[in-house]
């Protein structure tokens, strides 16, 4: 027997979930393995308030009946969101659907946050199989891309369909895929990242997770505990 390891890692978070104090104020983050989270959860939207980290987050929790709230007026108590990369100790490369700004200030401000993710998210290094996103201001995307590369990184801006262009995220910046062939030290590459002006945020999510759900294609779960280091205080 086979399963979807994306829809098993979604399982096991609402398992997981259910075993820490219920929320009030849920985010959601977002990708298809949080579409399948959202779906299984779906008998909680009379009692839970969602947070998007997305538009289309957004429109998907409202048409599955949740009730989401715009804009967040305080913190989360939990935050669910998917994984583009996970390395051994729980850091992560996210940013695969340009939402890694909304993400990333929902995982900061939340109390408790679970990753979930299928076994083919699991690498030794990040950055070695899909470059990082980085969001930059729109208006002086050159300049920024300019800056980067004179650093020595190659980047590309990513390429959007339905509209020719760069991608703009929800939050107007433009998205730029910074392509490292694996990172060594990845605290060292988002100061370095994050020391040019523009660059808005980056989709290095380095010691934000308290729990990392994966799911296995042989079926089933497992739940990975990390010492959270980021967050609100
Ligand atoms: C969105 O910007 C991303 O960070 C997603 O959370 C990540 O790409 C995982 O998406 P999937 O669940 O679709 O693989």
């Amino acid at each position: 027997m086979s399963c979807d390891p994306a829809f098993e890692a979604a399982r096991g978070a609402l398992e997981l979930l259910s075993t820490l104090k219920p929320p009030r104020l849920i985010g959601f983050g977002t990708g298809h393995t949080v579409g399948f989270f959202m779906d299984l959860a779906r008998g909680y939207s009379g009692s839970w308030l969602v947070v998007a980290s997305s538009i289309d987050t957004a429109v998907r929790a409202s048409r599955l009946g949740f009730n989401v709230l715009y804009p967040p007026r305080g913190p989360l108590d939990v935050y669910v969101d998917g994984i583009d990369e996970v390395d051994p100790s729980g850091n992560m490369v996210k940013g695969g659907g340009g939402a890694l700004l909304g993400e990333k200030i929902l995982a900061f401000n939340s109390g408790v946050n679970i990753f979930i993710a299928s076994e083919d998210k699991l690498v030794d290094v990040l950055g070695s199989r899909r470059p990082i996103p980085v969001e930059v201001v729109r208006d002086y995307a050159p300049l920024i891309l300019g800056a980067l590369e004179s650093l020595g990184f190659k980047v590309s801006p990513r390429e959007g369909s339905g509209k020719r262009g760069p991608v703009v995220s929800d939050w107007g910046g433009v998205i730029v895929d910074v392509h490292v062939n694996g990172v060594r030290d990845p605290e060292a590459l988002e100061t370095t990242l994050r020391s040019i002006p523009g660059v808005v945020e980056t989709g290095l999510f380095i010691g934000y997770a308290d729990y990392i759900v994966v799911g296995f294609r042989k079926c089933g779960y497992k739940v990975l505990r990390f010492e959270r280091r980021r967050s609100r205080r």
